[in-house]
Parts: C-alpha cells; structure tokens; sequence
C-alpha cells in the first residue's frame, strides 16, 4: 500500500506546490514510484511538470464525483515513475457535487487501495475548507511548508488546529511528519528571526533540512521538471534530495 502524505498549509505561496513537486522527483531518485494528486484547483502541479490541465478530458473531480476510474484519470509525466491524478478549476466546487454519504471520506476510499505507487503526495489548497480537510482525512502524514516571513507563526499554530480536529474526529493516524522551513534566506534578518522562533516552539516537530531561496527552483517550474531532476547539483536540488534522508523512508 503506497504511503499518503499530504502538503499542507492554508496559508498562500509558502511552498506547497514546489514542496511536493520537487519531494516527488527526490523520491523518484531513491528508486520510488510517485503519484501526485492535485487538489488544489490552480492545477499548479500539472504546470510545475510542463503539462497543461485544460486539455486534460479528466481529473480528480470526475473520479470523486462521477467515480470515474482513477487510473484512466492518472496522467503520466514525463518523468518515469512519476504520475499525476490532475484537478480542474471544477474541482472549486466538488463539495457541492459529491453524492457520497461522507463526502470528506471520499478521496482517501478513492486512493488508499492503489498499489501501483510507493509513494501519493496531495498537494493542498491555500485555504481552509473542503478540499483540505479531504486531503488530511485521506492521508497518513503530513508535512508542513513554513515560509521564514510575517505571519508564519499563526498560520502554524492554525494548522495544528486543523490537525488536531481532524485527528480528534475522522483520522486518528494522522501524523505530523514535520514542519519545513523553505524559501530561506539567511540575508534577511527576519527569515532568520523566524527560523529560530520556529525551531524553539517545535524543536522535534521541525525539519533540520530547510529549503533554501534558490532561483534555480522557479526555472526547474517554468521548464516543467522537477529540480532534482533539471539541476540535481542546485542548492534547492540538494535540500529536496536531504529532505528524503531526513524522511528515513526505508525505516
Ligand atoms: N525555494 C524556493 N526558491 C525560490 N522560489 C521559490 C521557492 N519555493 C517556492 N518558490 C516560489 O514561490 C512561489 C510560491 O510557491 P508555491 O507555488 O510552491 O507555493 P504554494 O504554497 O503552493 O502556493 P499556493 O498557496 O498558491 O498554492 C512560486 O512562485 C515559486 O516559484
Ligand atoms: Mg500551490
């Protein structure tokens, strides 16, 4: 059964996407079969690997609404071993399409039985609500992008809310697999600040591994590869790929 992790925080631009796009290319590298899901109706994971979700005939909201087959809805990339199940902007209003009896239960019924994959990364929406509560419920672990800027504390303090609600009434497995600071710049004395404040609340629960502000990662999404795999020497390459030491996946 393949392992579910979801990327998640409702606050906007700290790094979900790219988290998820360029974990799943360090993955890829440790010989390890990937499907990122997209829910997240800006369809930014389908751009961030050079593919255009509007030609796409169907996506996560056929397959949860209309229960569609999922592997006829999985796309391939152009990366081997790596897969996308891709959304639509319809999937803003799957919550009020869904028939099932626990529409929040949906997605993880949907994809906790495909064996094709080691690994299913779900990136989330920058907001709280349907779309995010789905992804936690149907996941095993989370990790948490912490962007090194004005704000991050609240908006980590409300994900571990959101967390501890989730865990408290539909997924009580649901693991915090850490918080990771990204888009570091050791330049700015705030980042800094904020790493320290960071690290000091959350010392076991925070990735030693932090994702350096690295131009090469905006590149790696403007040509659609992931940075692992378009500037495998890149300090973001290198952070991505320490990120998956970190993870300690064949524990
Ligand atoms: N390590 C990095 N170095 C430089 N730029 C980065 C880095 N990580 C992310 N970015 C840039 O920051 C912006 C936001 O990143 P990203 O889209 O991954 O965030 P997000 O949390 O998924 O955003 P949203 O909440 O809108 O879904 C993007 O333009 C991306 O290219
Ligand atoms: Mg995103």
């Amino acid at each position: 059964m393949a392992h579910i992790i979801a990327i998640a925080n409702q606050k906007g631009g700290v790094g979900k996407t790219t988290t998820t796009i360029s974990l799943a290319g360090a993955l890829i590298s440790h010989n390890k079969k990937v499907l990122v899901i997209d829910m997240d109706p800006q369809s930014n994971c389908a751009k961030s690997l050079g593919l255009d979700a509007s030609l796409f005939n169907h996506s996560v909201y056929d397959v949860l609404v209309s229960n569609y087959d999922i592997y006829k809805a999985i796309k391939k990339t152009r990366i081997k071993d790596l897969d996308l199940l891709p959304s639509k902007v319809d999937l803003t209003i799957l919550e009020t399409k869904i028939k099932s009896k626990n529409p929040l239960l949906l997605l993880g019924k949907c994809i906790r039985n495909l064996d094709a994959y080691d690994y299913i990364l779900i990136d989330t929406p920058p907001s709280f609500g349907f779309l995010q509560l789905s992804s936690l419920i149907a996941s095993d672990e989370v990790i948490i992008p912490v962007q090194c800027e004005c704000f991050a504390l609240d908006a980590v303090s409300h994900m571990l809310a959101t967390i501890s609600n989730v865990q408290l009434h539909y997924n009580k497995n649901l693991k915090i697999l850490g918080f990771l600071l990204t888009m570091y710049d050791s330049r700015l004395r705030l980042a800094t600040e904020i790493t320290i404040e960071i690290r000091k609340l959350f010392k076991e629960k925070t990735f030693v591994t932090q994702i350096p502000r690295n131009n090469s990662i905006v590149e790696s999404q403007m040509v659609g590869i992931p940075i692992t795999i378009y500037r495998p020497n890149s300090t973001g390459a290198q952070a991505y790929n320490a990120l998956v030491k970190e993870l300690n996946l064949d524990k």
